[in-house]
């Protein structure tokens, strides 16, 4: 079966895991790139190491320039109708490193939608110029059916989303697992640890995909803190008992701090907030890493941040060598040029390149 045999009301109503097997390259990469869901822990190991090579070979000019070679003949638009610095830029230094040219929208009160186009339109516009849609929208599940829509037209180019609602944000996730496996490679690896997510888990995306991709991974406990009404939806907390992983869900931040191997902070995520001062009236003084914190924290556990931080995390635990968000930020450039590759089939050619150039 193909999407085309797939109406959208029948696609849509698949679960994920059907969903995905539509979406996979030959070679196991995805053509679009939707949802944690999509890798498992050999893609995983995979596009890590990728990235790494990825990292190593741009060291030098001749390498820069063979990367850039890779896609100089394509061009990928990047359309972020939702506000964006880093993952925007990191999506576009993601291209330039492989060559691709760049277009943007990100003001759609400049873009033909403000004279009443629909969002589908605009983007199946791209889709002639283009050849690779990178997108960060408001809405929930806009990606997928833009995914649905484009892979039955002539010009099926790839999209990877860039943050959808308050839903998914898998390129952030897979930056996170990265950082993560990178930290703890040299001390045994990513498994068995525990990892503590803090702040407005009911609207960040992050953390809903990250728990998500860390199910590929054994015997990682996830600890959920937040005030009540902040607190992480049920389903991935139903997924995680499907699953047979460990979770607790709790208000008290400072009683797991000492146990824990990662803290993944967020920020209060107000601008989904219903009544206007809806989340000020929630108190969130006990969801705060400072000098004090961090001394609670083991010393070898690590803090972790998608960015942008309001006051969750101190400036003053910035030079703390287990921050680090910093380094997450610089690691989400190359993991995404490293799924930029691999969805134009890129990957072998760069692994060949590393391995002749030892
Ligand atoms: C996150 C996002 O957009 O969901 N930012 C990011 O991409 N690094 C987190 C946030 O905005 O709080």
């Amino acid at each position: 079966m193909s999407v085309s045999d797939l109406d959208w009301n029948a696609f849509s109503a698949l679960p994920t895991e059907s969903k995905v097997t539509f979406f996979a390259r030959e070679d196991g990469f995805p053509f679009h790139t939707l949802f944690a869901q999509q890798f498992d822990r050999l893609l995983l190991d995979r596009l890590g190491g990728l990235a790494t090579q990825i990292r190593t070979v741009a060291k030098t000019k001749s390498g820069m320039l063979f990367l850039q070679g890779l896609l100089g003949h394509k061009r990928a638009m990047l359309y972020f109708s939702q506000p964006s610095s880093r993952t925007f830029l990191s999506f576009y230094s993601a291209c330039q490193i492989l060559g691709l040219k760049v277009a943007e929208v990100r003001d759609r009160s400049t873009s033909s939608e403000f004279k009443g186009e629909s969002q589908e339109d605009s983007i199946r516009t791209f889709s002639s110029y283009f050849d690779l849609i990178i997108m960060r929208t408001q809405e929930k599940g806009l990606a997928e059916k833009m995914a649905w829509t484009l892979s039955r037209s002539s010009r099926p180019v790839p999209i990877i989303n860039a943050g959808s609602g308050k839903d998914q944000h898998p390129t952030q996730a897979l930056l996170d697992v990265y950082t993560l496996q990178r930290s703890f490679e040299r001390r045994g690896g990513l498994h068995d640890r525990s990892i503590m997510y803090v702040g407005d888990l009911a609207r960040g995306r992050t953390v809903r995909s990250l728990s998500n991709l860390l199910m590929n991974y054994e015997n990682i406990e996830h600890i959920f803190v937040a005030p009540d009404k902040l607190q992480i939806g049920a389903d991935i907390l139903e997924m995680l008992s499907a699953h047979g992983i460990r979770f607790v869900v709790t208000n008290d931040m400072r009683a797991h701090l000492p146990d824990v191997d990662a803290v993944y902070m967020t920020r209060i995520q107000d601008e989904w907030d219903e009544r206007k001062g809806e989340s000020a009236g929630i108190d969130t003084s006990a969801y705060k890493i400072g000098p004090e914190e961090m001394r609670m924290m083991r010393p070898d556990a690590i803090l972790m941040h998608p960015l942008p931080r309001r006051d969750e995390i101190s400036t003053e635990v910035d030079h703390d060598p287990r921050a680090m968000y910093w380094r997450q930020m610089r690691n989400g450039m190359w993991i995404r040029a490293a799924l930029i590759a691999s969805t134009f089939g890129m990957a072998r050619c760069i692994e060949q390149y590393f391995r002749e150039s030892l």
